[in-house]
């Protein structure tokens, strides 16, 4: 009976400064004890493909509420960071298609990190991409969750993980994901996590068309078909398929595969393509463009990529990982 008081208190009379001082000031005390520059950080940064995606509904919010399953690949891409307190954000891509700016979401999650970590926290960093983006790869928001573990590790922030993640969903919808990585279950609007069995084997070939596809375009196509009407993801029978992949077939679709396909016929026809290499399992990812197939053994899936590399094409061959941020 004691709980409900401390809570009334806090309401009333949110504490004051010691808490939120010694938070707010963290980037500035780290640059005051430490002189020099704080060494760099090196953060891997995996990408992911969607096991499954199906649309349950449109939401007053304008985003859909879905239920996808998530798996973090060793495609990566690798990004060192500086972390300083002149409030200043530079950054330098590999990419030049992807702007360096604002709009950049490690910008955004230097910024989103600043009423824990102090006003004045400031970044270098140099983003070396490996993975494509308007992929469906989730690149940007796995580079964006390396920046807020990196933000932690770095200033030796002792963030609850619940608050991280709602830091993360404020960047994007899959930030959440990549702050662990692993195979999860996605609802909500792919930000409410459950982990599920994690797929041990199975070695991915991805394939880039030269398309790329903004996720808003994909769902705002009237073309897919809502899954409210299908039976929810039975949490017990997909984990029960998945620990026994690849003697059991996934059952598995990606509902966005409706708006994309007959939109971008590169897109339908790198996927037959793929299907006619009779692998386990093969779908698009996320809202496209980047598509791929799941081979047992990793020399066949060295030589379909290879071919379709030789045709000038991205194409990369992966393996699941259990975490999708490695910092070093
Ligand atoms: O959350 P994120 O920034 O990745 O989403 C980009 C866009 O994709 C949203 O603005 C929305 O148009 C669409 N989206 C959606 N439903 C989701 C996720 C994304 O409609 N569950």
């Amino acid at each position: 009976m004691g709980k409900p008081v401390p809570r009334i208190r806090e309401a009333v009379s949110p504490r004051p400064g010691p808490r939120v001082h010694r938070v707010r000031d963290a980037a500035a005390t780290a640059a005051a004890k430490s002189p020099h520059t704080p060494a760099p950080l090196h953060v891997t940064t995996c990408a992911k493909v969607n096991l499954s995606l199906e649309i349950i509904r449109r939401r007053e919010d304008g985003y859909h509420e879905i239920e996808t399953i998530f798996q973090s690949i060793d495609l990566a891409d690798a990004i060192e960071i500086e972390l300083t307190s002149d409030a200043r954000i530079e950054i330098e891509c590999t990419d030049a298609s992807i702007p360096t700016d604002e709009r950049n979401l490690c910008h955004r999650a230097i910024v989103a990190m600043r009423p824990v970590a102090g006003a004045s926290l400031g970044a270098r960093m140099r983003i070396e991409k490996r993975i494509p983006s308007g992929a469906g790869l989730g690149g940007g928001s796995g580079n964006a969750a390396g920046i807020l573990l990196a933000v932690c590790r770095g200033l030796r922030l002792d963030v609850a993980p619940e608050k991280l993640a709602r830091i993360g969903a404020t960047l994007g919808s899959d930030v959440p994901f990549f702050l662990h990585g692993g195979t999860m279950l996605g609802r909500g609007r792919g930000e409410l996590l459950t982990p599920m069995e994690p797929l041990k084997q199975g070695v991915f070939v991805v394939v880039k068309p030269e398309v790329s596809i903004p996720t808003p375009w994909a769902y705002a196509q009237p073309t897919f078909g809502l899954t409210s009407h299908r039976p929810r993801l039975n949490l017990r029978a997909a984990n029960s398929v998945l620990a026994r992949f690849p003697r059991s077939a996934l059952p598995f679709r990606n509902a966005l595969e409706a708006a994309v396909v007959p939109a971008f016929p590169a897109v339908a026809r790198l996927l037959e393509e793929l299907l006619s290499e009779q692998p386990c399992f093969a779908s698009m990812t996320g809202s496209g463009s980047a598509v791929y197939a799941i081979f047992t053994h990793e020399d066949r899936a060295v030589e379909v990529a290879r071919r379709f590399a030789q045709r000038g094409l991205f194409a990369s061959v992966a393996k699941p990982t259990r975490q999708a941020i490695e910092i070093r």
